[in-house]
C-alpha cells in the first residue's frame, strides 16, 4: 500500500517498450512536473552508457547502480514523473522504496509484438540483443507477478494514443488538480 499520499512522485513501470519514457515525458509536460528516467540517472552516476555497463561490468553492477539511482530519485523534493526501467522491480528493496515514496505506480502493459515494434532502436537494451521475442516473453512471465504486486494501476496501452494514456493516468491517479503551475 502506498503510505505517502502527499507525495508528488508518479511512477511508471513495465517491460521494455511499454511506453514509459514517451508517456512519462508527455505526462510530466501536462502536469508541469519534471520527467526522470532511471536509466538516465544510472548513466549519470556511472558516467557511461547502460550498454557499456552491461558489457564491461555486468548486469549485477548495473542492478546495484539502478538501486542507487532509485534512492537518489526518491529523495527528490520537487514533483516528478519517474520512468523506472523494466528490470528494477525484480529487487524487493526497489519495490519497497517505490511503494513507500510514490503517489501512484502505473504499470504500462502491451502485447509482446507491440513491445517488439517499439524496442527496435533501443541501444540501451542489451538483454534484447539475441532473441528479443523469447527474452520479452520470459521477462513477462518472470516479472508480471512483480508488476502486479507493486502497481496501484494497470493500463493496457495497445490501442491507445499517447494523449489517451496520459488522460487515463491523470484520471486513475486523480491528478486533475495536480499541475505544479
Ligand atoms: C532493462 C530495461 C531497460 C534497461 C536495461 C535492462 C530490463 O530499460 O534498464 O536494458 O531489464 O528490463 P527500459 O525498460 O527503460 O527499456
Amino acid at each position: 500500500m502506498i503510505s505517502n499520499n502527499a507525495s508528488k512522485m508518479i511512477v511508471l513501470i513495465g517491460l521494455m517498450g511499454s511506453g514509459k519514457t514517451t508517456v512519462g515525458r508527455a505526462l510530466a509536460e501536462r502536469l508541469n512536473f519534471s520527467f526522470k528516467d532511471s536509466d538516465e540517472t544510472v548513466e549519470k552516476i556511472a558516467k557511461t552508457s547502460v550498454r557499456e555497463i552491461f558489457e564491461n561490468q555486468g548486469e549485477e553492477i548495473f542492478r546495484k547502480l539502478e538501486s542507487q539511482a532509485l534512492v537518489d530519485l526518491c529523495a527528490e523534493n520537487s514533483p516528478i514523473v519517474l520512468a523506472v526501467a523494466g528490470g528494477a522491480i525484480i529487487s524487493q528493496s526497489n519495490r519497497d522504496l517505490l511503494q513507500k515514496n510514490a503517489r501512484c505506480i502505473v504499470w504500462l502493459d502491451a502485447p509482446t509484438p507491440t513491445l517488439i515494434s517499439r524496442t527496435g532502436r533501443g541501444k540501451h537494451r542489451p538483454l534484447l540483443d539475441g532473441d528479443p521475442v523469447g527474452s520479452l516473453n520470459k521477462m513477462r512471465l518472470d516479472r508480471e507477478p512483480l508488476y502486479q504486486q507493486v502497481a496501484t494501476h494497470h493500463l493496457v496501452t495497445k490501442s491507445l494514443s499517447i494523449v489517451e494514456v496520459v488522460d487515463q493516468i491523470i484520471s486513475l491517479c486523480s491528478l486533475e488538480n495536480s499541475s505544479s503551475r
